[in-house]
Formats: structure tokens, sequence, C-alpha cells
């Protein structure tokens, strides 16, 4: 426990869990995508963010903003939205990985949940009753495309119960292109995509999954393209997910391994010579009830 600097608690405790997921998330890969996350997001304040703090002021009248962050690993998504709403905030940050929880710090008073997405519909209720306010805002940050179709309509029915406003933030949608271009590129992203989908995980189509289950409940929804711009201004970054986009293609179609591992040869010294750029396109969507 301790003091956030605008006096509220910070509480990062959480639930006991009996082991860790299969798969998890790498804290060392979610704080090198944050510069890359931040200035993708600044894409969304104006079509976004704007009539998100326009719904809230007028449909929180006790100036206190619930806010329950799904899939929210170390906090980033916290420490970017947090300091962008004029409110007093408590955020419930919810992971099925408590690992990644204690390691939360964001700027804004807090409480760490452990909780999977079949989960959310109480912990938006419980989050409501420990702030004796209804819970505000449910979102998520780089969270969509590793849920099955079935979690992400779990997710917005809940939220359309709960009457809250819904920000999906930084979902990948599947389209990425490099300059200078190879003819391996599509061949490479496609097998990546693919591989995205496996064992029913939405992938690339997570974005229009989400945006149609959100329709589906009636809310007014709107979406902007937050793309990672990546070039040799953030090395490190650019490098893992290059590596890793190639190294889950091969693992999908090992028809292009030879080919790939040239490709990668040539991608890292254009990318150590400042040649390199990429476009990973990304989509932010926000629903509001109607
Ligand atoms: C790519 S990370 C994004 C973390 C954070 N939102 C960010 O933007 O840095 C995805 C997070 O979702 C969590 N996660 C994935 N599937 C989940 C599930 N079914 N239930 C709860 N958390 C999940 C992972 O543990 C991980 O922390």
């Amino acid at each position: 426990m301790g003091e956030d600097s605008s006096g509220g608690v910070k509480d990062a405790s959480v639930n006991n869990l009996p082991h860790r997921p299969d798969r998890p998330a790498d804290a060392g890969w979610l704080s090198i995508r944050m510069p890359a996350d931040d200035k993708a997001r600044a894409a969304a304040v104006e079509p976004l963010i704007g009539p998100l703090v326009d719904w809230l002021e007028t449909s929180m009248p006790s100036g206190m903003v619930n806010i329950v962050d799904l899939g929210a690993g170390t906090g980033s998504n916290a420490h970017w939205l947090a300091p962008r709403l004029p409110f007093a905030q408590h955020w419930t940050l919810v992971d099925h990985d408590a690992h990644l929880l204690s390691r939360a710090d964001p700027p804004a008073s807090f409480t760490g949940r452990a909780g999977k997405m079949e989960d959310v519909g109480r912990i938006l209720a419980e989050a409501a009753a420990d702030h004796k306010n209804p819970t505000a805002l449910l979102t998520c940050s780089a969270l969509l495309d590793v849920l099955t179709a079935a979690e992400v309509d779990a997710v917005c029915t809940a939220a359309a119960k709960a009457s809250c406003a819904v920000l999906f933030s930084l979902s990948v949608t599947g389209n990425v292109s490099f300059s200078p271009m190879d003819p391996l590129d599509a061949a490479l992203g496609a097998a990546f995509n693919e591989h995205q989908r496996a064992d029913g995980r939405l992938g690339p189509d997570a974005p229009a999954a989400a945006e149609a289950a959100l329709r589906r409940q009636d809310m007014k929804v709107r979406s902007a393209a937050t793309d990672w711009e990546l070039d040799s201004t953030t090395p490190d970054l650019f490098r893992t997910w290059l590596e890793e986009w190639v190294r889950d293609a091969v693992e999908q179609d090992p028809g292009v391994a030879d080919r790939a591992g040239e490709w990668l040869q040539q991608r890292r010294g254009q990318l150590e010579h400042g040649e390199l750029t990429a476009t990973v396109a990304h989509r932010d969507i926000l629903a509001l009830p109607g």
C-alpha cells in the first residue's frame, strides 16, 4: 500500500493465483513497447478521448470515475489514460497474471485484481460496490487479439449491462507494411496472422469482432487508427518485434523458413543502418451507451 500524488490509496495486492498463465506476457516487452504505444495513441486523443471525457462529465455526477482495465499487465494503459482524464479516478487493474499486476504502478489510485474475462460482470459489480459508484469505463489495451469471440462478446455484454463506456485500445488489425518493401513481406504477414488465430483466438479479426459485438449491444461505436510507426529511433522494440513476427510466421508456415532467415538478416542490417521503417496497424475503439 502507498499514497499516490493525488492522495488516493494505492493497493497493489492481488488475490492469490495457483499458477501463472501458460503463455505469460513478458514484462520487458510491455515496457519497451510503451514509447510506440504512446505515440500511436496520440491519434485517438481528439476523435475518441474528447468524446469520452464529455460523456464521463455528464454521466458521472459524483465527479469520481471508476475504471476497470482488463488485461492490465504492468499498467501501461492507466499510465497513458489517467493523466488525460480530468477527474478523480480509481482504477481496478485486472489480469490473469498476478505476477505482472504486482509490478504495476500507475499514476492514479488503483487496486490490482487477478481475474479472467468470464469474471468481468462480477468484477464490474464489485468495483462499483467497493467504491460506492458505478463503473464508468471498461477499458483494455493490446488485449483483444488474444481473446476468443466468446470472450469479447462476454466483455461487451457485461459493459452494456453495467451501462459503462468502453475504450478498447491498440488492437492489431494484421496490416503491416515495410519500407523498403520485399517480395516475402506478404507471405510472412499472412503466416503470422494465421498464427495469431490459433486456439480460437481472434488475432487480427479482433477489432472488427469487437465493433460488431458492441453494436449488437446498441452502443454508439467509433474508432480511430492508432498505428505503430517503427524506425531506428526505437531499435530494441523494432528488432524484438521483427524477430517475434518472423518466428511466429515460420512456426505457422515452415515452408518459408529458408527464405525467412535471409529476409531477417537483411532487415536487421537495414534497421542498423537507419534504412528500415514499418507501419504496424492498430485500432482504438470507443463505445458509449446508447
Ligand atoms: C499484450 S499484454 C498488454 C498489457 C497492457 N494492457 C499493456 O498495454 O501493456 C496482454 C495482457 O493481457 C493479459 N491476459 C491475456 N489473456 C487474458 C485473460 N483471458 N484474462 C485476463 N488477462 C489476460 C496478459 O496476462 C497480459 O498482461
